[in-house]
Parts: C-alpha cells; structure tokens; sequence
C-alpha cells in the first residue's frame, strides 16, 4: 500500500528530523511571506535556514547513513535552497519564486520516496556499519 522506501532511524533521530522538517517548513512560510512584501533581505534570511552548510551535511550524511541514496536527496535539496538565497540577493522577484519552486520540489519528491522506519541499537549498529563514521 505505501511504497515508500524506509530510512531506518534511532527514536530520538526520527524525533529530530521531524522537528527539522517542521522548521523546514516554517523557513517555507517565512520566504513567502518576506517575499510578498518584497523584503529581500528577508528572503535571504529564512532560505539561509534551508541552505547548505557544513553541518546541515554532517547532519544530513547521518540521518541518511542506513538509507542509501538519501543522503543525495538532502544534499541537493539544500544546493536548491541555497539557489533562493541567490535570487533574493539579486532581488529578483520571479527567479525567487521559480527556485522556491524548484526547491519545493525537492520536498516533495523526497516525500514520495522516503519514510521513516524507527530502529533499535543493534539495528542501526547493523545497518550503518558499512557507512563511513558521522560524528552525532
Ligand atoms: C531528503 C528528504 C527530504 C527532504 C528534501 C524534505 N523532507 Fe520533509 N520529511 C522527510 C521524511 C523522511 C519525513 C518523514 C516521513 C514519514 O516517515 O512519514 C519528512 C516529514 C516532513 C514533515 C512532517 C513532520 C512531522 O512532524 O511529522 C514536514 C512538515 C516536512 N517533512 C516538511 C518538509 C519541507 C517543507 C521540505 C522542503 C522545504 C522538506 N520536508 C524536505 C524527508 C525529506
């Protein structure tokens, strides 16, 4: 019925990429928002929350460490964000829009691939083991 691909987490990872992905959505709501009032600087600063950065990766790399190919998703989901950021420095309206849906898209195709799938220990020891070490 749902044909989704697992990521395998520990609890308290699956507790924290769903508190990520509703801040995610929250820096969504803020880009729109500063955009409708034509607020650049503000764009700037909500899409810096979805953007990459080195610790967005690290982050990433862990949270898709039992999950190949997940990781990718995240990473170019972030590049995409990082592509608002651009827009919004060159305070060009209709290419923010256009790399806001670009990005958009990435949420949703992960969406239709990935869902969680809660892991103990032994698990996540078992299915990582193979992954290069991520610091937590
Ligand atoms: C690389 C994959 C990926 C990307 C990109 C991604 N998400 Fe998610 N998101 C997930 C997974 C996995 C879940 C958990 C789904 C499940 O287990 O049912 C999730 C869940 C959510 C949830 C539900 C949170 C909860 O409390 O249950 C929200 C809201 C969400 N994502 C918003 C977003 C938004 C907005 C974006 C883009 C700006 C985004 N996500 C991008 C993978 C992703």
């Amino acid at each position: 019925m749902d044909g989704r691909k697992p990521v395998p987490l520990l609890p308290m990872m699956a507790n924290h990429q769903k508190q990520n992905m509703r801040e995610h959505l929250a820096a969504v709501q803020d880009i729109v928002a500063a955009l409708a009032t034509d607020d650049f600087a503000g764009v700037e600063k909500a899409a810096g929350r979805i953007g990459f950065s080195e610790q967005m990766g690290m982050m990433c790399t862990h949270m898709g460490a039992g999950a190949p190919g997940f990781t990718e998703q995240a990473l170019a989901f972030h590049h995409a964000a990082d592509r608002i950021t651009d827009a919004a420095k060159a305070q060009d309206k209709a290419r923010v829009l256009a790399e806001l849906n670009a990005t958009l898209k990435h949420c949703t195709g992960c969406h239709e691939t990935w869902k969680q799938q809660l892991v103990d220990e032994p698990t996540w020891t078992k299915l990582t083991a193979s992954a290069p070490p991520t610091p937590h």
